[in-house]
């Protein structure tokens, strides 16, 4: 087991109208002027926004509006972002939306109180703790952001997607009302299934294997999202499915499912720059890749994979041939990104095959000009990642 240190410290409001305490939380924590941050038009159009507003002010609090985050949030918004609340006073900001927007929050929060150009934190030029105290009104299961540490942000210029992480971005409060969830398209919501499996499978698939509660919590984490992808895909209005999907996102990405690992973040990495470069959704590229690297690397700890196959995909185990069960579980695992909607290729993902070009532009971008190696479970150079585009694009 790897020694750990577990912090987790934002308060969890989840549940039917969770919403209607933000004014006091708000008040709890400190905030006088709040920023109420916000995407598209999906808080909009469902009437959350106003609902959200409306709380503030009958709390007395003064707040300005930002919306117009777009999915793989902007550097150029975050820097707009920043400019308002250095002008009008914020103290405290409030992010409406999925990952999205609760990232572009994060990095508003940091951008404030910073004189240089808030990107130098994604580039690594710059490194600070000191931000403002941040919050959210979850809208999607997916990225995990309510609770965990990371930001990622996309430079407009250069479509670069790097990511900064600091236990000040943990957000004050995580407001979970699953209702809130019933008006996501099919799609983002087997995206949010997705990356939600892969927070907790690039914890799993690391070399520490004896830590056996995070292990077993790691297992029925999977095989929740498994299960109850397909309820929500079939009846978005079933609460109880939504509601185990909203808090199995959180569980995910807390932390809790990587106690006395190392975790590997791989798939991650190599997924940013699909992401990054063609503009596509995080955990559809996810599934597109994943399963390349899985038998990129599986022949390292075949016994885990074989594991994971048994315990998650419901593998019957060949106990003469671990290979081969663990190979069987990675199919396993692609038959079910299938049956939820999702890629499990480049050319799915994004219409047609990469080029060459492409596939080594993104290599070299996730290795930074192989100054360093992406991974854990196996250490992954650019020419390994250029190995895994390329098997991920036929
Ligand atoms: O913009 P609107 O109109 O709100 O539409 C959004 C968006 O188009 C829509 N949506 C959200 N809630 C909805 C809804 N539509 C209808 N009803 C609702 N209730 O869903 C679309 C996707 O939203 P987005 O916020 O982009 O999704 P997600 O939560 O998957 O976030 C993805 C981003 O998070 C990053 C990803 O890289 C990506 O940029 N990640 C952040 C992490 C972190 N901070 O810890 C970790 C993750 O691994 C991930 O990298
Ligand atoms: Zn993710």
């Amino acid at each position: 087991m790897t020694d750990f240190t577990y912090y987790a410290p934002t308060e969890v409001v989840f549940g039917k109208n969770s919403e209607e305490k933000i004014g006091k939380l708000v008040r709890k924590y400190g905030g006088t002027k709040v920023l109420v941050h916000y995407g598209g038009q999906s808080a909009v159009r469902s009437g959350l926004l106003d609902k959200v507003c409306a709380q503030l002010e009958a709390e007395g609090i003064a707040y300005v509006k930002l919306g117009g985050v777009v999915p793989n949030p902007r550097v150029s918004l975050v820097r707009k972002g920043i400019e308002l609340c250095r002008k009008e006073g914020v103290d405290f900001l409030l992010a409406v939306g999925g990952g999205s927007v609760i990232d572009s929050m994060k990095a508003i929060s940091i951008g404030v109180p910073y004189e240089g150009d808030v990107w130098d934190f994604y580039t690594r030029k710059a490194f600070n703790t000191e931000c403002l105290p941040t919050s959210c009104v979850l809208t999607i299961p997916a990225a995990g952001s309510e609770m965990s540490n990371g930001s990622v942000i996309t430079n407009d210029e250069g479509n670069i997607k790097k990511d900064y992480c600091i236990d000040e971005f943990r957000c004050k409060f995580a407001i979970m009302n699953p209702e809130r969830t019933f008006t996501l398209p099919a799609y983002q919501t087997a995206c949010g299934v997705t990356d939600m499996m892969m927070h907790t499978m690039e914890r799993y698939f690391s070399h520490e294997d004896d830590m056996e509660i995070t292990s077993a919590i790691s297992e029925a984490v999977l095989r929740t999202a498994k299960q109850q992808a397909f309820v929500a895909l079939s009846n978005p209005e079933d609460y109880e499915a939504r509601t185990q999907l909203m808090w199995t996102g959180s569980l995910a990405h807390n932390d809790l499912t990587g106690c006395g690992t190392s975790g590997d973040w791989a798939t991650h990495m190599i997924e940013h720059e699909l992401s990054g470069m063609f503009d596509v959704s995080h955990g559809a590229g996810l599934a597109a890749v994943w399963g390349s690297w899985a038998r990129y690397v599986y022949k390292l700890r075949p016994t885990r994979f074989a594991r994971y196959a048994v315990n998650v995909m419901d593998v019957p185990v060949d106990f003469r041939d671990p290979e081969a069960t663990a190979l069987a579980g990675i199919e396993a695992t692609e038959r079910f990104f299938h049956a939820i909607g999702m890629p499990v290729s480049i050319p799915e993902l994004i219409g047609r095959p990469a080029t060459e070009e492409e596939m080594q532009k993104m290599a070299q971008m996730c290795t930074d000009g192989d100054t360093h190696t992406v991974g854990v479970f196996k250490e992954l150079t650019s020419a390994d990642v250029l190995e895994i585009y390329r098997a991920a694009n036929r």
